[in-house]
């Protein structure tokens, strides 16, 4: 039987076109028209004024909070489950990520964790919408409007995601993206900081090209970094953004799928839920053990392996991690974490598969 695998990315429309076009006019490099159409394009689509590209998820973070000014000495609130790009940007920058807790099902940020480990070296917040399901932005934005603090979006999992109607990338003073092979929406490396700042973006263009002054070539006020996306790169973003519509609409599809095949798994599995203010865009659709059970994770996983299904566990929290490990209280986090898989989640999955998928963990948990 072939291998399910847990992403895969699908370059359906545009890509090859464009691609061609990079290499046929000559325009390969960082400097070219698909770059400017992309980052507009990703602007329009964020419902922001400026996408600044960069080339890959973990720079557009770091970038961000240089052009945020983070020094050593800082602190920011991260959430203790999330890809380790998010805490290490923070450590980039010699400042401190203080893990905070996060919630049960979506391991979100917990607002009220976070209102606990401010401190007076806090700067700002990165909410992470994690796995496609957006974080608590209304509540972060109170809190973080209480303290003066600036919130960073991490939407590298969450392209498309909406908090009460408004998308992802325009709910905080700036976000960033991903567009790795398994994301969303994918450039193969690459990634975005948006944000409707202008002065904000136009620190963000002088970082990310190695801090040349814009009006004065070969001139370096600061010391910045390169951080630039090809024209290659974009050509194949822009072409993903143009069909971002129906991507969003097959996964939507296939959680659905998800939700009907595993509906008769309640006594074993808790299943993904949505807030009735959330637009989930189900970058994984995760499963989670129930409480007692989670012993047997690893062992699901590599019978599934073993069936020729491909999963990934969900993140270890940072604080148990060497760079990050920490005696702090995360009960949430330690509880739901080491309970969680995430299943094949991408558009070439078919109704059948996900039978054969359900019918595997069947087995399995029975
Ligand atoms: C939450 C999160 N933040 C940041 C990143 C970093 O993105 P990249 O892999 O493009 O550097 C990722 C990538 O997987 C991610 O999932």
């Amino acid at each position: 039987m072939d291998r399910i695998f847990v992403a895969q990315p699908r370059l359906a429309g545009n890509e090859k076109k464009y691609v061609l076009d990079c290499l046929d006019s000559n325009w390969i490099s960082s400097i070219g028209k698909y770059i400017t159409a992309f980052e507009e394009a990703f602007a329009r689509y964020c419902g922001v004024r400026h996408a600044i590209a960069t080339n890959n998820g973990t720079t557009a973070l770091h970038l961000a909070l240089v052009a945020l000014d983070l020094r050593p000495g800082d602190e920011v609130i991260v959430p203790t489950v999330t890809y380790i790009a998010t805490a290490n940007a923070v450590r980039y920058c010699g400042a401190t990520p203080v893990l905070a807790d996060v919630q049960p099902g979506t391991l979100n940020l917990d607002p009220e964790d976070i209102e606990r480990r401010i401190t007076d070296k806090t700067r700002g917040i990165i909410p992470v919408h994690l796995y496609g399901h957006p974080a608590d932005m209304a509540a972060i934005d109170a809190i973080a409007r209480r303290h003066g603090l600036w919130v960073v979006e991490d939407a590298a999992e969450a392209h498309g995601a909406e908090v009460g109607g408004r998308r992802v990338g325009g709910l905080g003073t700036c976000a960033t993206f991903s567009f790795f092979g398994n994301k969303i929406i994918t450039t193969g490396e690459g990634g975005m900081v948006t944000t409707d700042d202008d002065e904000l973006a136009a620190r963000l263009r002088l970082f990310r090209g190695q801090g040349m002054d814009p009006a004065r070539r070969y001139w370096f006020p600061v010391v910045g970094y390169n951080y630039r996306m090809t024209n290659i790169q974009a050509a194949i973003g822009l072409a993903q953004l143009e069909m971002i519509d129906e991507a969003l609409a097959d996964r939507h599809r296939l959680a659905g799928w998800y939700d009907q095949a595993l509906a008769g798994f309640g006594e074993r599995i808790v299943l993904p839920g949505q807030a009735s203010w959330a637009r989930h865009v189900y970058w994984m659709y995760n499963i989670f053990l129930r409480e007692g059970e989670a012993s047997r994770r690893d062992e699901v996983m590599r019978r599934l392996d073993e069936a020729g299904i491909e999963t990934r566990p969900v993140f270890h929290p940072m604080h148990v991690m060497p760079p990050y490990r920490s005696d702090a209280s995360y009960p949430v986090a330690d509880v739901w974490a080491q309970r969680g898989i995430n299943l094949p989640t991408h558009r070439d999955l078919s109704r059948a598969d996900v039978d054969r998928i359900a019918g595997a963990l069947a087995s399995l948990l029975s």
